[in-house]
Formats: structure tokens, sequence, C-alpha cells
């Protein structure tokens, strides 16, 4: 039997990030994963280019991007590695980056650069990665700690980090282990849902739009009530099903199902004094007036709506624009579903923050760590659910 100070399961974002920096604290340290390949979340992320943080994150305010039963928890984590710390150990590896919108950071390369950082990081701390391996079953060892059966044998190890990420995206290797590793031993779990995701329609309702699959424009997208209520201002992409789009998947991780999601299509155009002022000087179609501001495609599907509104802006009763302005500027449409799973970007829900230390990650089952995504912490998009990875990685490591 092989023995090591600590075992992690899951080479992700998480995992290959606490096994070097535990491994070179001094820790033996054994890295296992399922899936044939390392840290293809890494690999698929920022389409391709990783989001690896977020410069506008604020430690100290970690409920402006972070969302969970107790979305301060994760300020402990946060507030000890830093977007700064990352960019630092980013910038020793000496890969390039930029800066887009939202203080959002990205690769100018690829992802591998990345997936090449957290290697090297394991590879200076000595960490043993086994890769593909299965772990059949986990069991408290007989002089404390914990073991192992896997399919190169049984393992024993101090401690056990569970860095197994969420449920989104099953075809390259996520899986429920965390979780069902967390109720094994008795760990309560806040119902796994998916985030940052399309939101779909009914076919039926949704015809009148199908034919603008591809349009995107920028939005104001809201949905809740009063506190709870959550606002973006992103851009909207129109699918065959329905929405998506940088607005859509942040709106998605606070919609709750049967409830109507707000959309404004022409945000801060006070869009009512625009179609009258352009009936007071012109005669063109309704239809053309509205393409000065937005899409002429959306202009086009939009007043098909109404027999009223496919007339020369000029012949179009006041009441009739009042509505159409009203209509677009306040779009309330009820979502039947998402894209689940297949198309979420993160998990939100998961292992119970108040069974963990906000300081360490320990679960309240001696030497077992959960950290990353299969945590309930979920971040906005634009590189925050990476920096949660680091940040929980980095305090579990220091307390291994
Ligand atoms: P992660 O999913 O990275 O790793 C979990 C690992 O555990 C995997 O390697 C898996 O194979 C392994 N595993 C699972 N079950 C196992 C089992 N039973 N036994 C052994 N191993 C097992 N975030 C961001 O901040 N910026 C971005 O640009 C993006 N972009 C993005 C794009 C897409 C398409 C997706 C799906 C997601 C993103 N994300 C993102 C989210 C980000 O990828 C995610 O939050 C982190 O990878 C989470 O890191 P973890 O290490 O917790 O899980």
């Amino acid at each position: 039997m092989q023995s090591f100070d600590v075992a992690v399961i899951g080479a992700g974002a998480a995992g290959l990030f606490c096994a070097g920096v535990a491994g070179q604290l001094g820790l033996r340290v054994l890295l296992v994963d399922h899936a044939p390949k390392v840290a293809e979340k890494v690999r698929i992320s920022g389409g391709g280019r990783c989001n690896f943080t977020n410069r506008d994150l604020d430690p100290r305010a970690p409920h402006k991007h972070f969302l969970g039963e107790n979305p301060h928890f994760c300020r402990s984590a946060l507030s000890r590695y830093t977007p700064n710390d990352f960019i630092e150990l980013v910038r020793r590896h000496g890969i390039p980056h930029h800066e887009k919108h939202k203080g959002q950071l990205f690769g100018d390369r690829s992802s591998d650069d990345f997936i090449r950082m957290l290697l090297a990081e394991c590879e200076a701390g000595g960490v043993t990665r086994w890769q593909p391996c299965k772990v059949e079953a986990v069991r408290q060892g007989a002089e404390g700690g914990y073991a192992l059966d896997t399919d190169r044998g049984v393992v024993q190890a101090g401690r056990l980090v569970i860095a197994t990420g969420g449920l989104s995206i099953p075809q390259i290797g996520a899986s429920d282990f965390g979780l069902r590793i967390a109720r094994q031993f008795g760990l309560r779990i806040v119902a796994p849902r998916a985030a940052l995701v399309p939101l779909t329609f009914d076919a039926q309702a949704w015809s009148p739009y199908a034919s603008l699959a591809g349009l995107s424009l920028p939005v104001r997208i809201a949905t809740g009530e009063k506190k709870q209520r959550a606002v973006f201002d992103e851009d909207l992409l129109f699918t065959h099903r329905g929405l998506s789009g940088p607005a859509v998947l942040q709106i998605s991780s606070y919609w709750q199902p049967d409830s109507p999601v707000q959309l404004d299509l022409a945000p801060g155009l006070a869009l009512d004094e625009v179609l009258r002022q352009a009936k007071a000087r012109s005669r063109r179609l309704l239809a053309n007036e509205l393409a000065a501001h937005l899409p002429a495609r959306l202009a086009d599907a939009w007043v098909q709506q109404e027999a009223a509104w496919q007339r020369p802006v000029n012949e179009v009763p006041d009441k009739a624009l009042a509505q159409l302005a009203q209509r677009l500027s306040d779009w309330s449409l009820v979502p039947t579903g998402t894209e689940g799973w297949r198309k979420a970007e993160v998990m939100a829900g998961g292992v119970d923050t108040r069974e963990l230390s906000s300081q360490t990650l320990e679960s309240k089952q001696p030497g077992l760590y959960f950290i990353g995504e299969v945590v309930d912490v979920t971040g906005w998009l634009g590189g925050y659910n990476f920096q949660w990875a680091w940040a929980s990685a980095f305090a579990c490591a220091q307390a291994l």
C-alpha cells in the first residue's frame, strides 16, 4: 500500500493548484483524476483563452460577485489569495495576457499556457499524479486519515482534498463524486442546479423569435423582486431555442423557475420620445425608424407582432407607438427552463458552507476538505469562478 500526506481528488483548476502549493510546502501529495486528459475545463474556458481572474473582484464585498446560501463565506479565502497574487504567478511563468472588459483577464494565446503552468507548479512540488485513475471507494483509515480504493491499488493519505468540481459538461469528466463523498460523511448539500447557462422557452411561444437566432445586442436584463433583484448590462444572444450571451448567462444564476426575466432591448434610450420625434418628421416605415436604434432584424421581427406597427411611422397612432416603446424597453418573459448541465458553465449549490471552515475549507469530518466548484460558492461570469478555485485551493493547502 502506498502512503501520502495528502490525496487530492480532481486534477482541475482547484486540485492542480492545491496539489502544487501543498507539494511546495513539503508535503507528499498524490493527485488523482478519472479523466484521461488533465484540466479539460481550463482548456475550454474563456473560449479557449482562459479568463483566469478578474481585477474588479473586491474580497471585502464578495456578495457583489458571488452567490450561495452564505455569499460571505468566500471572503476569508479570497482576501488571502487575491487576483493580484495569481496575476503575479502568471507573470512569473511568462504567460502573455490582457484585460478585456469589466476587469476580465485572458491569456493572449491559449488556455494550454495555464495548464502547463499548473503542471509545472505540481512538478516543482514533487506531486505524484495518477491519471486516468478511478477512485472506487473512500474509507476512514485504520490509523486515522483515509484509505482510497483505486484501480491502481489501495492508497493511504493523512488528509483528503475533494476538488472534483461541479456537474456541468459531463462529457468531459464532470461527476457527482464530491457530492457523494459529502453525503457519505453526513455533510449537508445545497441542491445543485445549472448556472451560467442559456435559458429556453416553449417552442411555440418562441417561434416568432426563432428567426433571430445568431443576433446579438447590448441589453439590460433583470430578475427577482426588490432586495433580491439582480440586474446586468451585457450582450444578449438570440438562439433557436431561447436566449444566451453574457447577459443571460449572468441572470440565469439568479433566475428562479417559473419567474420572469425583464429585458430592456434599448437600454439608455428614451424610445417613446425618440419614436414620437420620428413621427413628427418622417414618413418612413416604423421598422426603418426603429432600425436606426436597434438591429434591423430585430426591428423587422418586432413590428410583425402588431398590424398597427407595420405602417409608416407618421400613420401609427400615439398609443401604438407608446406600446411598442414599452414592450421593447420592458419585455417580460418566463423561461420554461435552461439548457441544463450540457451547456452550463458552472454548478450553483454544492457542499453546504455551514459544514466547512471558511479559513481552511476543512469539513466537520476531520481531515476532509472541499475546494473549488464543488462548494456552494458560485461566481459571476468573468473569471470569478477560477479566482475562487485558486483562492480556496491556496487556503486549503496552507492548512494541510
Ligand atoms: P474542475 O471542473 O476544473 O476540475 C474537476 C476535476 O475533477 C476534473 O478534472 C474532473 O475530471 C475531475 N473529476 C470529476 N469527477 C471525478 C471522479 N469521480 N474521480 C476523479 N476525478 C474526478 N471560469 C472562469 O473563471 N473563467 C472562464 O473563462 C471560464 N470558462 C468556462 C467555460 C466553460 C465552457 C465551462 C464549462 C466553465 C468555465 N468556467 C470558467 C468555470 C470553471 O471552469 C470552473 O468553475 C473551474 O474549472 C472549477 O474548478 P474545479 O477545480 O473546482 O473543477
